[in-house]
């Protein structure tokens, strides 16, 4: 049986991994420092596979002693959010490239790791006009949670040239599904449309709303995740995980509003700095690398997505028709 490390595994992906790496009999430790993750995402688990270290990606010590003995680890934990980047681009750095580092350089280390597979993110294709992105297209980061995730993915090249560390690294474009938080100023739009339509309230939209996106629920990226760290020739690979479709935000709107049984009228605001206009993942390289096309689509995963909103927060009234 192999051992997992999950860093970020309390939070929204992360603990989607843990719980299924959990269900599938392995044996997982997770290193989080529950700054945006939450206890409440790993509740019942069982303690005698899933092992919990509370400590910071850029605490050397804790990021060493939570690889040693791992046969794989999967490195979600990071600062999301472009907004969040923008207000404070030094502690996203922080966390997100020394964390990354720490992780790399305790994976060389530790000398029992198979492969690192790394988070990273679509935000680094930048505005590029032309879609969808291919894994070969130049980074252009817009954003200083865009530049962190490029500067993570040069470290990775580098550990894996100079030190012969297995990374891959896995790009998503915008995942969605159970354990998404849907609250702070800093929640994705699918969390907080859900949110906004169960409390009879009317979605915010940043901008026209024509700008597009591909979401993906979080059961495809638990799959790549595994996949990544397990398939041989995926050692080395940069690939994009989405479904390959994309959608308007105005038209998400709607699409989470009929998963809700009711439909709604956004309210549109501003645009927001730092966000690209267009997002289409090219994803004949995942497909083919990993083995597998994402088996829930955009309409399954809103279904999947509201029975767990509808269950998960607290006073959500019920939607209503025509609100
Ligand atoms: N959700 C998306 O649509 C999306 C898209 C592209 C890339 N990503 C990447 O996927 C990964 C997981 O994202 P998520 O949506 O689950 O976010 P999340 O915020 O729910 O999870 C991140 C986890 O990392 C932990 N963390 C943050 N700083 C830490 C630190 N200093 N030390 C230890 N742990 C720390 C948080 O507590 C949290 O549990 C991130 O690397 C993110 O950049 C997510």
């Amino acid at each position: 049986m192999a051992r997992w490390l999950v860093t970020g595994g309390a939070g929204f992906i992360g603990s989607n991994i843990v719980h299924r790496l959990a269900a599938d009999g392995e044996r997982v430790r997770v290193l989080d420092d529950f700054s945006t993750g939450k206890r409440a995402n790993l509740r019942g688990l069982p303690p005698a596979r899933v092992q919990v270290i509370e400590g910071d990606l850029r605490d050397w010590r804790a990021v060493l002693a939570a690889v040693r003995g791992c046969d794989y680890v999967l490195h979600q934990g990071a600062l999301g959010s472009v907004p969040r980047s923008l207000a404070d681009p030094v502690t996203t750095t922080e966390v997100n490239v020394l964390g990354s580092v720490n992780v790399l350089e305790a994976a060389r280390r530790a000398g029992c790791v198979k492969r690192v597979v790394l988070a990273s993110s679509s935000s680094v294709y930048g505005d590029t006009p032309t879609l969808p992105k291919t894994e070969g297209m130049p980074l252009l980061p817009l954003s200083p949670y865009a530049a962190s995730k490029a500067a993570m993915e040069g470290f990775a090249r580098a550990f894996s040239a100079s030190h012969g560390v297995e990374a891959v690294l896995l790009r998503y474009f915008n995942v969605f599904g159970p354990r998404q938080d849907p609250k702070g100023a800093y929640a994705a739009v699918i969390p907080r449309f859900f949110h906004a339509v169960l409390a009879g309230e009317r979605p915010v939209i940043y901008g026209d709303g024509n700008q597009t996106r591909d979401f993906t629920y979080v059961d495809n990226v638990v799959e790549a995740n595994l996949r990544a760290a397990t398939v041989p020739r995926a050692a080395g690979e940069v690939l994009n995980v989405a479904c390959g479709e994309r959608v308007t935000i105005l038209g998400l709107a709607s699409l989470v509003a009929e998963a809700l049984g009711t439909t709604t009228r956004p309210l549109l605001q501003p645009a927001r700095g730092g966000e690209v206009r267009h997002s289409l993942a090219d994803v004949e390289r995942m497909e083919s690398v990993l083995g597998f096309r994402p088996p829930v689509d955009l309409r399954r995963g809103l279904e999947l997505a509201a029975g767990w909103y509808r269950g998960s927060l607290p006073g959500a009234k019920k939607a209503k028709r025509g609100k």
